[in-house]
């Protein structure tokens, strides 16, 4: 690549070439950077006042979707409203403006919170302690099974340990994040109660067996009842027992992975802990380990000069904090600086904001809300797996499928025209045309009962007029699109109003 002058300015403006613009004088041409394909075309750019453009973005936000505005029962993504004192704290200027490189000694403040969140976490789960270090769910998989990785080997087991067994109510990443670790992927098939087989599971572990990936509750929202029994088996075996906490709304503060015989585990924050994400991921993923473990978290860990550091929470007052590098087995460190600190902040927040008593009862409330749902369609489309869910549901739209052609993707479509976020659907992969709804604990009764409602009239349309419901969305700014397309070849490219649309 071109040696770039030490003035050159980091941005390349690809619009450039139609006009001078003087903030970038020296900037090279961008055709030496950038595939021909990808350029744009010869096009000045447009002058716009600085109203234009605020008005033009401000479009652009109306033209999207989001926990603002209306339901977003999106199963799986725990779309729940993100309290904005968590933002007011993220954006206290002493934590907004504080130097990734500051010395422990001017971060005292920051270090704490990082502290108190890690105890609080530790003690709400179970676990010995927590990295804050991952960024994502599946970013925290990656580190815990690396954990897992060197644990074996400081205990001269990596050559033999060589599996790792997940079922098939999983997440996509939780056998991807095993691949990527150099784990061979020992499927399982879920029973027809939607959960592990505890006698498949049994056959399946074995001397090579390093992890065992529990999703509890699992991806269909329902809780794996024999798990105490798994836990023994796979630790009689010489493994490790992995807890996908990315549901962890349907437990938290109810029930502990740490006393169900985990030995690691992960929290999504940005689902449970009410921290803002787009579609699903990601922002921050803790992962928690048992005592055993400790010593090999990734680096930096935040350290109390002044506790054991074994016991629950602590509330940090009159102590001091450093982040500690020196641990000769950790695996190293898996993001930079102190990782995503901003949203430790927005984490912490929400504890003390809900206590522990109430995170409890957000646990308890999510899964009411779940059920109430449920119990008011499940006479109008198949819920498979037919009992009480804890923080999500699957619905199928297979009968009705046979019988109208209304697909689950024509329901997610006809939810959008009447406000609402459509569900995940065609996930988890067992049901067929799946519909997984997960409401989350913020939202009021009157909301799930328009949804309920809304739900109901879909279907019966779909019974009298499916076309009108295989047509939707008619009312969302942008329509009916070839998805697949969409997906394959992406049309990212700005084009201007053409004289007809402008006309
Ligand atoms: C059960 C489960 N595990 C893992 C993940 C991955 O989390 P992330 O999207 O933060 O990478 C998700 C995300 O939806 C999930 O639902």
């Amino acid at each position: 690549m071109q040696q770039l002058a030490f003035d050159t300015p980091l941005i390349f403006d690809l619009g450039q070439r139609g006009r001078a613009n003087k903030y970038l004088p020296s900037a090279p041409p961008p055709d030496e950077f950038l595939p021909a394909d990808m350029l744009r075309a010869d096009l000045p750019l447009p002058d716009n006042t600085e109203l234009d453009v605020n008005r033009h973005f401000t479009r652009l936000s109306q033209k999207t979707f989001a926990i603002d505005l209306g339901f977003y029962p999106l199963g799986s993504c725990t779309m729940k409203y993100n309290p904005r004192i968590n933002d007011a704290m993220a954006n206290l200027p002493a934590l907004r403006n504080l130097h990734p490189f500051a010395p422990d000694e001017l971060a005292q403040g920051a270090l704490a919170i990082m502290w108190e969140l890690e105890r609080s976490l530790a003690s709400l789960f179970g676990m010995a302690a927590f990295s804050l270090n991952p960024a994502a769910g599946a970013h925290a998989e990656l580190t815990a099974l690396l954990i897992a990785k060197a644990y074996f080997k400081k205990i001269g087991a990596a050559a033999t340990r060589r599996t790792v067994i997940v079922p098939d109510t999983a997440h996509g990443t939780n056998p991807a994040s095993a691949a990527m670790v150099g784990y061979r992927v020992v499927s399982l098939k879920s029973d027809s109660r939607g959960r592990v087989s505890v006698d498949e599971i049994k056959a399946a572990i074995g001397p090579d067996t390093a992890v065992c990936m529990m999703t509890n509750p699992n991806t269909l929202g329902l809780f794996e009842d024999h798990i105490k029994e798994i836990a023994d088996a796979v630790h009689a075996a010489g493994g490790l027992m992995y807890y996908d906490g990315a549901n962890a709304n349907a437990l938290m503060g109810n029930a502990r992975p740490g006393d169900m015989g985990f030995d690691l585990m992960h929290l999504n924050l940005h689902k449970t802990f009410s921290i803002p994400h787009g579609g699903g991921g990601a922002g921050a993923g803790p992962v928690g380990v048992a005592e055993h473990l400790v010593p090999f978290l990734p680096t930096p860990v935040v350290r109390c000069n002044e506790s054991a550091g074994a016991g629950g929470w602590e509330p940090s007052e009159g102590k001091t904090f450093g982040l500690d590098f020196d641990r000769p087995d950790a695996i190293g460190s898996m993001r930079s600086f102190w990782s995503n600190f901003a949203h430790m902040v927005r984490a912490l927040a929400y504890v003390y904001a809900n206590g522990f008593a109430g995170l409890t009862m957000v646990s308890k409330l999510a899964v009411l809300n779940a059920n109430y749902i449920r119990a008011s369609i499940n006479d109008i489309i198949d819920t498979p797996y037919d009992e009480n869910c804890r923080h999500e549901f699957v619905a199928s739209a297979q009968a009705l499928k046979r019988e109208t052609g209304v697909r689950a993707l024509d329901i997610g479509k006809a939810l959008l025209d009447r406000g609402y976020h459509a569900p995940t659907v065609y996930f988890p992969l067992l049901v067929p045309e799946c519909l997984m709804i997960e409401p989350t604990e913020t939202e009021s009764k009157e909301t799930l009962d328009a949804f309920i409602a809304d739900f109901r009239a879909i279907i019966a349309t779909a019974r009298i007029a499916p076309e009108a419901i295989m047509e939707a969305p008619v009312n969302t700014v942008v329509g009916r699109i070839d998805e697949t397309r969409a997906a394959r070849h992406p049309d990212l490219r700005w084009h201007p109003p053409t004289a007809a649309a402008a006309g």
